[in-house]
């Protein structure tokens, strides 16, 4: 593992055997919520669920639901939901589209720039007719790459600075262009914390995803620490642990890959380290034939699958082909509850430059394989709700590797409440976690 640190100036990576306190807590989530929540830059939702003016989501996050607008000058805008004449929830569904926002209570409506527009009766307000000064509460709102992020604070951190270094390493994977296949939210008993501590680490790969150890190359990934808490991992794609002997023929997902890229795997027998680079060729080869446009990434990019964090809790798994956003969210009261949402984007191929209709190039997955291009009846996926427990039933899967992490966070939860457990003990391999509740400790003082 090689570790990489980046514009790192006001941290020094170093092991520090937190205590549990943060995972349990109450009182300690009461002030993770005023120093961290309300202070930092939360990823609320995809640009792509606001096309046009009157547009709308709501990102629920704690005990604050923030709507997303599309206003009539085509600019995104957050404010909180609630109306300024009694404290109502002012919009009560997930997504859509409406002319205005009226609220349910005394019909105080507000248009799709949060002006207040109509007030019932409105010469019986003795303090004045309300205007202006009761228009909705709007918050900093930012898109960048496909997303729209909002910050609760009154004067945030600058988004460029917040993101720092991210911009320019991200960017070129163009999530913006993806479209989104699967929109899924587990209810977890753990809290948020565990849910990132575990997309933070590789250490468990071997032993929870038994299932992978043979075709991940860990030892050979590099781990990136950012500012503003903020990590990477990259991991080599198309290959074999060196951990274990070398096979003779390309295993089922090298042969997967391979295949789906029209290279033979027989003619990889002996050979299979050997697959990696020749992937990232024939996608730079066949990629424009294929529609898939791949000139803004190096080579290395084209194999492997990489892992960002956002603080602070949003977790990119990615490869150029697809994207997982993996995002919990706390519960507004209990610190051993949070939100569990994955929502998988897929880049389809270009129609008009695709010579040819083959399949998209694999994203190195089994899971998730789509079909080429973009069905013309293409509707955007309802979000599914469900509880940890459908997952541990087989009712709902969020795949194979993710339902093995779900289903054991909530043991995780429990034995944190134990007396027999006091802090945590973190190796190198975890420097990830580390890095992020470094970053806690000084958002938390
Ligand atoms: S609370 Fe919304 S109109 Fe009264
Ligand atoms: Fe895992």
């Amino acid at each position: 593992m090689t570790i990489d640190i980046v514009n790192y100036s006001k941290i020094k990576p170093q092991i520090e055997n937190f205590s549990k306190e943060r995972y349990i807590d109450p009182s300690y989530m009461e002030k993770e919520w005023e120093d961290v929540w309300k202070k930092s830059w939360l990823l609320a939702g995809l640009e792509s669920d606001l096309e046009k003016p009157g547009d709308f989501f709501v990102f629920d996050m704690g005990r604050e639901q923030i709507l997303v607008t599309k206003m009539e000058n085509s600019q995104n805008q957050g404010f909180f939901n609630v109306c300024q004449h009694r404290g109502n929830r002012l919009v009560n569904e997930e997504r859509g589209h409406a002319a205005n926002f009226r609220c349910a209570y005394h019909a105080w409506t507000y248009n799709i720039n949060g002006d207040l527009a109509v007030v019932p009766y409105k010469e019986r307000f003795l303090n004045g007719v309300p205007g202006d000064d009761r228009a909705m509460k709007k918050v900093h709102t930012r898109c960048w790459n496909g997303f729209v992020f909002v910050s609760l604070a009154e004067n945030p951190l600058a988004f460029e600075e917040f993101l720092g270094p991210l911009n320019e390493i991200l960017s070129p994977y163009n999530f913006s262009e993806m479209t989104l296949v699967e929109d899924q939210t587990a209810l977890l008993d753990c809290n948020w914390k565990a849910v990132i501590d575990n997309f933070s680490e590789l250490y468990h790969v071997d032993f929870l995803h038994p299932q992978h150890k043979r075709m991940v190359d860990c030892c050979n990934d590099t781990v990136r620490l950012f500012e503003h808490g903020h990590t990477g991992v990259e991991v080599p794609g198309g290959t074999v642990s060196p951990r274990f002997p070398i096979p003779e023929t390309p295993t089922d997902i090298q042969t997967v890959q391979l295949e789906s890229v029209g290279l033979n795997p027989a003619d990889f027998k002996g050979k299979v380290l050997e697959i990696r680079e020749a992937l990232q060729k024939q996608k730079r080869k066949i990629g424009p034939e294929r529609g898939m446009n791949y000139s803004k990434l190096a080579d290395h990019q084209l194999s492997d699958v990489w892992q960002y964090n956002i603080f602070p809790n949003v977790v990119l798994s990615f490869t150029p082909e697809h994207c997982w956003v993996l995002r919990p969210r706390p519960n507004p009261t209990d610190p051993s509850k949070c939100e569990f949402d994955k929502m998988s984007l897929v880049r389809f191929a270009d129609k008009d430059a695709a010579s040819d209709e083959g399949a998209i190039l694999s994203p190195g997955r089994r899971e998730g394989n789509q079909d080429a291009f973009l069905a013309e009846d293409y509707v955007r996926p309802i979000r599914d709700v469900f509880s940890y427990q459908s997952v541990i039933n087989g009712n709902k899967t969020m795949t194979d590797t993710i339902d093995q992490d779900v289903e054991l966070l909530s043991a995780v939860q429990q034995g944190m409440t134990s007396d027999g457990f006091d802090t945590v003990f973190l190796n190198e391999d975890e420097m990830r976690i580390q890095h992020f509740h470094n970053y806690i400790n000084q958002a938390m003082g």
